[in-house]
């Protein structure tokens, strides 16, 4: 019995190991339509823990996605990732744009553990004609995560269908409106990012649509008014799949666009076939007038400008000799000595031997009389004594 069990065990194991092991997930889509991939938690949860079938304990890790092209750092131009919290299933959209081949590897992070695990998606876009009509709406209480489940989407084609009169309808292109230059709301109750989400069909506009074009309509939505959407074509059951009518825009792409009308040649391009014959000489031209301009007015005022500066500094500066004699006697007196003690000290500096004379009381300002140099004992005024002392280091203490 034990045996049989362990070998079920094993087998289970085995059968989980491989169908989880490298199984490329593959998409063949038209170019021009919606393409949608909800990167599902519960599958990348199995990945994380193979075996919780068996024992029985079920995780619900947080987890978050990385996706890029294979061998690229990003996703391709047309796909957009988007998950709101870990909590969250994922989202892979967008019109692929051009027909080709895109792998895309998913790399899911488990915000628990720390593990990873990788999953490649294989898209494979064939070219189709593009719809000739489309028309775009504005859902104003959406969220991007909120609108792409199948589920949603579908109810959202319903109405439109009903307000388009047709049940041949493609969603082509779902965007946020963030992604449009849309304001983040603020975080409260009934605030919402809003959705764009474009439709089309081989089947023209119907009579509702094309009310969106009276100048009437048109009008009214300038000026700013709330305009309801007109009677008898509201369609809409539930509130957060109605649309905002004045932000509707129709695009019809079934004639041809008109090629833009060919470049008008200027003078300066020849003529097809023609031999490109270049003048002999360019016409001369004066150049005094300029030279005068640019060079000799400069030099000119340079050279006056110099003139004066010259005159100013050698001919109209006072000597030393006038500013002396313009110098009382009793200042002069005063400077030379500052002079005179200024020499002393630097010639001191050399040998330190004599006692200097600066050292000696200062005359009277006034009366112009000298003091004799006090004779005191008192150790407290040595530098005067010095002056007795031939030498400073015999002075008494
Ligand atoms: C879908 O919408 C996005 C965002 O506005 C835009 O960049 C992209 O070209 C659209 N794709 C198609 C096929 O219209």
């Amino acid at each position: 019995m034990a045996m049989k069990r362990s070998w079920v065990f094993f087998l289970a194991v085995c059968a989980i190991c491989s169908l989880g092991a490298d199984a490329d997930i593959k998409f063949n889509i038209p170019v021009g339509k919606l393409f949608t991939f909800e990167l599902m938690r519960e599958t990348f949860q199995n990945d994380f823990q193979p075996l919780s079938v068996l024992t029985g304990i079920l995780y619900n890790d947080p987890m978050v996605f990385k996706c890029n092209l294979q061998y690229s750092p990003d996703l391709p131009e047309w796909l957009r990732l988007t998950q709101r919290h870990p909590y969250d299933n994922g989202f892979l959209y967008g019109t692929p744009t051009s027909a080709g081949k895109s792998i895309i590897e998913i790399y899911a992070i488990n915000k628990r553990t720390y593990e990873t695990t990788k999953e490649k998606l294989i898209i494979q876009a064939f070219a189709e004609n593009m719809l000739p009509y489309q028309a775009e709406f504005f859902l104003k209480l959406r969220e991007i995560e909120k609108v792409l489940p199948s589920s949603v989407q579908n109810e959202i084609k319903q109405d439109l269908q009903k307000l388009w009169k047709t049940t041949e309808l493609q969603i082509v292109n779902i965007t946020n409106a963030l992604d449009r230059g849309g304001r983040v709301p603020l975080p409260l109750a009934g605030h919402y990012e809003g959705v764009y989400v474009k439709v089309g069909s081989e089947q023209y506009f119907s009579a509702c649509l094309l009310k969106v074009l009276t100048p009437d309509q048109q009008r009214q939505c300038q000026a700013g008014a709330r305009v309801k959407i007109p009677g008898g074509c509201n369609y809409c059951n539930i509130p957060g799949n109605c649309i905002t009518w004045c932000k509707t825009q129709l695009f019809d792409f079934s004639s041809p666009e008109p090629s833009a009308p060919p470049p008008t040649m200027g003078p300066g391009v020849l003529e097809d076939g023609g031999v490109f014959d270049p003048p002999e000489a360019p016409p001369s031209r004066d150049f005094l007038p300029d030279y005068l301009v640019t060079v000799i007015v400069p030099l000119v005022l340079g050279l006056i400008l110099l003139a004066l500066l010259a005159y100013v500094m050698c001919c109209r500066r006072e000597g030393v000799e006038k500013r002396n004699i313009k110098t009382s006697e009793i200042q002069m007196y005063h400077h030379h000595t500052i002079h005179g003690n200024r020499d002393e000290l630097r010639s001191m500096a050399e040998g330190r031997r004599v006692a200097p004379l600066s050292t000696l009381p200062m005359f009277n300002f006034r009366t112009g009389e000298r003091f004799a140099p006090l004779q005191s004992d008192s150790p407290s005024i040595p530098l005067i004594m010095a002056q007795h002392e031939p030498s400073v280091d015999s002075m008494p203490r």
